[in-house]
């Protein structure tokens, strides 16, 4: 069998000495990055301009004045403006090896030989097919049914893909459940599921969706039962109607409120005595918890008919039983991904498959567990300044202050100015959220970046 033209290429001396020259640049340059730097006072004239005729011709301003040089070392990124800061948001869970890393280097440096930069649903090259295959290994591992996974560009497209499979298998349930203040995505049908009135107005009402409270911590069985009326109630009132529960284990953009094994259960069992399909939305929650998946973390394997993955899989996908297995014609697209999202793809699952994140002490929980005990021992000496839950796994969260909207803003602002990116979720109380690169993340950056959490929630206290 003659050698592939595209692995002499891969296997030519000159690219293996470009890599070997590439890597080594790289490391010298980003060991640069050693701490927080503030913005170079030259920069600042032309970074402002660049930011506002952005926001203008985005039609938006953005959130945080972000634009990144393109360089960064682990869980510290140089933006533009020639600071240096934390990444503690990860391109809201995207950044699963925080930044430059050298593996990401070698995945990009295949993507850039390959001959396109993207691939699609009519023609892809024959990296799609491992990135498949290891998604199923990691589902079947956890003990799920899952046999079949369609990729796609983003977490949006890989639910509505899921929305399709499941109305599909139930013709004339038209109706979905879902969480009280979760979060599916923004497309036309996912801005009805999401429940957030912000996110959808001025658009048609295209799906009918009906709302179950989310556990709660504090009142376990009170809230179980809370819900399992509100389940009653809407599959009394719509018999038959309903098509499919999307569940989100962790409330990701509702504000980091972790559910409960009994709690699923009961809902669980009620949705399978109605054959009303049972979809966790993975997107933010998948390689988080002491499991790749969520709901291998909660026990709740056998009961997953479709599962979403997206965010730090760089690709997204829809994982499904044998019995939402599609008409032809029903999935397709233009895009599955770019070629460097599919190299880095394969790097990072197999990262999941065989790294040290999971367990109980593994890397996501380990990380969870200092950022907590930090948390906890400023919530002791002054409890006015934050309190929890703090999340699961690499979803960190606490609420600070007084948990309005306002005071978040200022606090994530004041934290962004001294060195700290994180973000808002949930709204009364509203609270900030934190998604580190834990495969990178090191004591040193955790011990710095609640320092200063710390010190910014003392100087905003009093405004
Ligand atoms: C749970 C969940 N579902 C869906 C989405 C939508 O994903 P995307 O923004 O990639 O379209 C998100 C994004 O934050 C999410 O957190």
């Amino acid at each position: 069998m003659a050698t592939l033209i595209a692995d002499q290429l891969a296997s030519d001396p000159r690219v293996l000495e470009a890599r070997e020259l590439l890597d080594s640049a790289l490391r010298d340059q980003t060991r640069k990055l050693t701490g927080i730097q503030a913005p170079d006072p030259a920069r600042a004239v032309d970074y402002a301009k660049i930011i506002a005729d952005f926001s203008h011709n985005r039609a938006g301003g953005l959130y945080f004045p972000y634009l990144g040089s393109g360089v960064g070392n682990g869980a510290l990124v140089e933006l533009a403006d020639g600071s240096i800061k934390y990444d503690f948001i990860s391109g809201i869970g995207v950044h699963f090896l925080g930044h430059s890393h050298p593996l990401l280097l070698n995945s990009g440096i295949s993507a850039a030989l390959s001959d396109t930069v993207m691939q699609g649903n009519l023609q892809q090259n024959r990296d799609s097919p491992p990135i498949v295959f290891l998604l199923l290994q990691l589902a079947k591992n956890a003990g799920s049914r899952m046999e079949h996974c369609f990729l796609t560009t983003s977490g949006a497209m890989a639910n509505e893909n899921a929305l399709k499979l499941m109305f599909q298998r139930k013709p004339g349930a038209v109706r979905m459940l879902a969480f009280e203040h979760g979060f599916c995505g923004r497309t036309l049908a996912l801005s009805q599921i999401t429940d957030k009135p912000l996110y959808r107005a001025g658009l048609p009402s295209t799906l009918p969706v009906d709302y179950i409270p989310f556990f709660d911590a504090s009142n376990p069985t009170g809230s179980t039962e809370k819900a399992m009326l509100a389940l009653r109630t809407h599959l009394c009132r719509y018999p038959g109607q309903h098509s499919a529960m999307c569940l989100e284990l962790i409330l990701g953009e509702g504000g980091y409120w972790v559910g409960d094994h009994d709690f699923f259960l009961r809902i669980l069992t009620e949705l399978k005595a109605h054959n009303i399909a049972v979809w966790f939305d993975e997107i933010q929650t998948f390689g988080r918890t002491s499991r790749p998946f969520a709901f291998e973390h909660f026990d709740l394997a056998q009961w997953a008919d479709v599962v979403t993955v997206g965010k730090l899989t760089q690709l997204c996908a829809t994982l499904f039983t044998p019995e939402f297995k599609p008409q032809p014609g029903l999935l397709s697209q233009t895009f599955t991904a770019s070629a460097s999202a599919i190299a880095a793809a394969q790097v990072i699952l197999k990262m999941l498959l065989e790294g040290d994140l999971f367990g109980p002490g593994g890397r996501n929980m380990h990380v969870h567990r200092i950022m907590t005990q930090r948390f906890e021992t400023t919530a002791a000496r002054r409890p006015q300044l934050l309190r929890g839950p703090y999340g699961l796994g690499g979803m960190i969260a606490f609420t600070p202050l007084d948990g309005s909207e306002a005071k978040v803003k200022v606090v994530l602002k004041a934290l962004f100015d001294a060195g700290v990116i994180a973000f808002y979720a949930g709204s009364n109380p509203a609270r900030i959220r934190m998604l580190p690169p834990t495969s990178v993340v090191t004591q040193q950056d955790i011990d710095t970046v609640c320092d200063i959490v710390e010190s910014t929630l003392v100087a905003c206290a009093d405004i």
